[in-house]
């Protein structure tokens, strides 16, 4: 099977563009809402991809699971795909009006698209759109078994404030990180 994940030209009436996240090479990388149900087969692969991924693969989270991230939600709870071309490269899912903030609730890379910029200019995005509209506070939750996502939100200026024990199974610690956006933060 092929391992790469492109959007048949159908599918692409079912995304917005919201933004370019263009590589500093001019590789073309975009962020799109997804604003209808996806292509099944599409969402399908994607949520396989998933779930064969750290930290969801860890959990034994199933694909059918995952696929709840892909579909369309209320404009508080939004989901993207980011896109590198016409190829799905990640996942990413916001929560707003979260405690006097977002709470960033899923971003994943696709493997093969991982450490080449693309999460950190998700985070970029995220910021910058969190001041404008007025935020105090960004959220992230990631494992503490997944020792390379907290450096990496760690470096993004993200500051673990709180250890949740057992909050998705009773062996593991999932750790609530902060990252104040107030002129002092
Ligand atoms: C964590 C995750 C979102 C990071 O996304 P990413 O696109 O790989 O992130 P970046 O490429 O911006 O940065 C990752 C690292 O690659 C390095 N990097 C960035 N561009 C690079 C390049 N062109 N060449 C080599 N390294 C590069 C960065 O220095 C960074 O180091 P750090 O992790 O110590 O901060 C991604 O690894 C992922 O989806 N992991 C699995 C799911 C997950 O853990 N999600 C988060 C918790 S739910």
């Amino acid at each position: 099977m092929n391992s790469s994940l492109t959007l048949p030209q159908h599918c692409k009436s079912n995304l917005e563009y919201i933004a370019d996240l263009r590589s500093p090479e001019g590789t073309t990388v975009s962020l799109n809402e997804i604003t209808a149900p996806l292509d099944s087969e599409v969402s399908r692969r994607l949520a396989q991809a998933l779930a064969g991924m750290d930290p969801w693969r860890r959990y034994g989270f199933s694909s059918e699971a995952l696929l709840r991230f892909m579909a369309p939600a209320e404009a508080s709870n939004p989901r993207y795909v980011i896109c590198v071309r016409d190829e799905i490269a990640g996942l990413a899912a916001l929560k707003h009006a979260w405690m006097f903030g977002s709470y960033l609730n899923i971003l994943a890379v696709l493997p093969q698209h991982q450490k080449c910029g693309i999460g950190s200019r998700f985070l970029d995005w995220f910021e910058k759109s969190a001041r404008l509209r007025g935020e105090r506070n960004q959220f992230v939750v990631t494992s503490a078994f997944n020792t390379g996502a907290v450096a990496f939100y760690r470096r993004h200026g993200f500051e673990p404030i709180a250890n949740l024990d057992g909050l998705i199974n009773d062996a593991e610690t999932e750790i609530l990180l902060r990252k104040r956006l107030t002129p002092t933060g």
